[in-house]
């Protein structure tokens, strides 16, 4: 079942997210949280920094498992969802780094890089809160709009539209990767419960394919319809285009 929270803006949006994975530290504070990157959490994470810092939140029990990495990137690449992760939380708050999961894009072994991964989300049963973001071609991870739905963690090629996507944080398109590492459609949806956070117009279309139209793997996020647990925290930009359906 999905539940839409409103929020006015992308402040609001981080805030509210934020309150919802606090709570989740509370009530089981060894808990395993899925994390994303790109700029629509980052909000969310700079509210749980400053919720850490005001002594309300605990990380030192709390597990992480990360969505996707980029193929051929070291983890200090700073393009690297590994150092964006140690930048914009990890290194913030009293996480112990041995406990924080991103798959290894340094492997050139896709088919035991993909296994390894499934055998760290398999070895937790999951995760009790998957934090996500969409992207206009609505895809969550990196599991890109395509004929079937993938289960396990996978090595995909990217769509153009993401690499002109993220073109802007690198110089030259060349530089961006092409191909990339992400948990499968399977382990996102094992998740007990699914935050997805989302803000601006520019996501108003991919919020109306894959949470008001039909469930089918060209929009990949559109699966979440069928998770149990669905939160939806959306503000007023990204939910233009389904005022009429709320
Ligand atoms: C990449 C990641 C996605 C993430 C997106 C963020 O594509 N693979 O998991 O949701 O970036 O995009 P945005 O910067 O719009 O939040």
């Amino acid at each position: 079942m999905m539940r839409l929270i409103i929020a006015k803006d992308y402040a609001d949006v981080s805030r509210k997210a934020a309150n919802i994975i606090a709570a989740q530290i509370h009530l089981k504070p060894d808990c395993v949280l899925g994390l994303a990157t790109g700029s629509s959490p980052v909000g969310t994470y700079k509210e749980l920094i400053a919720k850490y810092e005001s002594g309300e939140l605990d990380f030192s029990q709390v597990k992480t498992v990360n969505l996707d990495e980029y193929v051929g990137l070291t983890k200090d690449h700073n393009q690297s969802y590994a150092y964006f992760m140690r930048t914009n939380l990890f290194d913030h708050v009293n996480i112990d780094q041995a406990n924080c999961n991103i798959p290894d894009g340094t492997n050139p072994d896709a088919a035991a890089e993909c296994a390894r991964y499934d055998a760290v989300i398999e070895a937790f049963s999951g995760t009790d809160l998957q934090l996500l973001g969409l992207v206009p071609n609505g895809h969550i991870g990196f599991n890109e709009p395509c004929d079937k739905f993938v289960n396990g963690t996978n090595h995909v090629k990217l769509a153009d539209s993401t690499i002109d996507a993220n073109q802007r944080f690198f110089e030259r398109r060349e530089d961006v990767p092409t191909h990339a590492y992400t948990m499968g459609i399977g382990s996102i949806m094992k998740a007990k419960r699914v935050l997805l956070v989302c803000n601006g117009k520019n996501k108003a279309q991919a919020v109306k394919d894959c949470f008001f139209g039909p469930i089918k793997p060209q929009a990949p996020g559109s699966i979440l319809q069928l998770h149990p647990d669905f939160i939806l925290v959306a503000d007023e930009d990204a939910l233009s285009l389904v005022k009429d359906m709320l």
